[in-house]
């Protein structure tokens, strides 16, 4: 299903990008990673082999991107899956605090970053059938964390922007063939964002993040990798439109 397939992926430098490569790769799938750090997405190109390539791209630079889908285009001719992972938080602080450069770096990575991937890829996913892109949102983008205001906005739009990216690529027309278009909201992921330095230098924080969840603990990253690549696959055939939850149980519940 997945062999031969080409596969960009936003944000593979680190975390969970990094697990969703070596997923795909042991998949057989062509690799296009991205991040704005150019020796661990070398280093993370260079562990998977020749199938996986890294290019340095900075989502909130749109000259950066064109520059990265020249370069696909020309190089690669045209994808068949995408994943949107790049993604930022800010510091914790009540809106009253809120200082608009860290509002703004996070909406410019998460929201309008994306939305300017989403709009490259589908030039080159609808020149073939069966393609699909994943968003990954957050159980933030679900239900409201206080002083996380520019995270939890930057994450529900992209829920919204999936929605609509679905329903306007639904079907095949004079534009190309239909892309089916979803998005993870992960819970609490271990690694990444959440490094054991992170959590251990905020004890407090990291106890909450696992209360909220009902199975009182945190993600593993392949746990959510899995759940990515399900919704590329052909198992995923009549979803499109979809925030799946992948939270542990976050968003069903009250916990605390
Ligand atoms: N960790 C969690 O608990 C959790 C929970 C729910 C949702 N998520 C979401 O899952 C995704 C991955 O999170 P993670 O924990 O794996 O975080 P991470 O380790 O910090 O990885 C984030 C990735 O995004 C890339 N990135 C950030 N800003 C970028 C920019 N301006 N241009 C291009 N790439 C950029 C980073 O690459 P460079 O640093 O090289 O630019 C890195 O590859 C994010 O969208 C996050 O919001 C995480």
């Amino acid at each position: 299903m997945f062999s031969n397939k080409k596969c960009l992926i936003i944000g593979a430098s680190s975390g969970l990008g990094i697990e969703c490569a070596n997923l795909l790769a042991e998949l057989n799938v062509e690799l296009i990673l991205t991040g704005r750090d150019k020796d661990r997405g070398n280093e993370v190109a260079r562990n998977i082999g020749k199938s996986a390539k890294f290019y340095q791209c900075d989502i909130t630079k749109p000259e950066q991107i064109d520059f990265l889908f020249e370069n696909i285009k020309s190089n690669y001719g045209c994808l068949h899956y995408a994943i949107n992972n790049a993604g930022v938080t800010a510091p914790r602080k009540p809106i009253i605090d809120i200082d608009f450069l860290s509002w703004s770096q996070v909406i410019n990575t998460n929201l309008n970053g994306v939305l300017q991937c989403i709009k490259n890829e589908l030039r080159l996913i609808r020149t073939i059938p069966g393609g699909a892109i994943v968003n990954v949102s957050s159980c933030a983008g679900v239900l409201a964390i206080p002083d996380q205001a520019s995270y939890c906005v930057s994450k529900s739009a992209l829920n919204m922007l999936t929605k609509i990216a679905a329903i306007e690529n639904a079907q095949d027309n004079n534009n190309g063939y239909a892309v089916r278009i979803n998005a993870v909201a992960p819970g609490p992921i271990l690694g990444g964002m959440n490094s054991i330095e992170r959590l251990k230098s905020n004890p407090e924080n990291t106890k909450r993040k696992i209360e909220v969840t009902a199975m009182k603990r945190m993600a593993r990253p392949n746990e959510i990798a899995r759940a990515i690549i399900f919704l590329l696959s052909t198992g995923a055939s009549y979803m499109t439109g979809s925030i799946v939850d992948v939270d542990g149980g976050y968003s069903s519940g009250k916990y605390s």
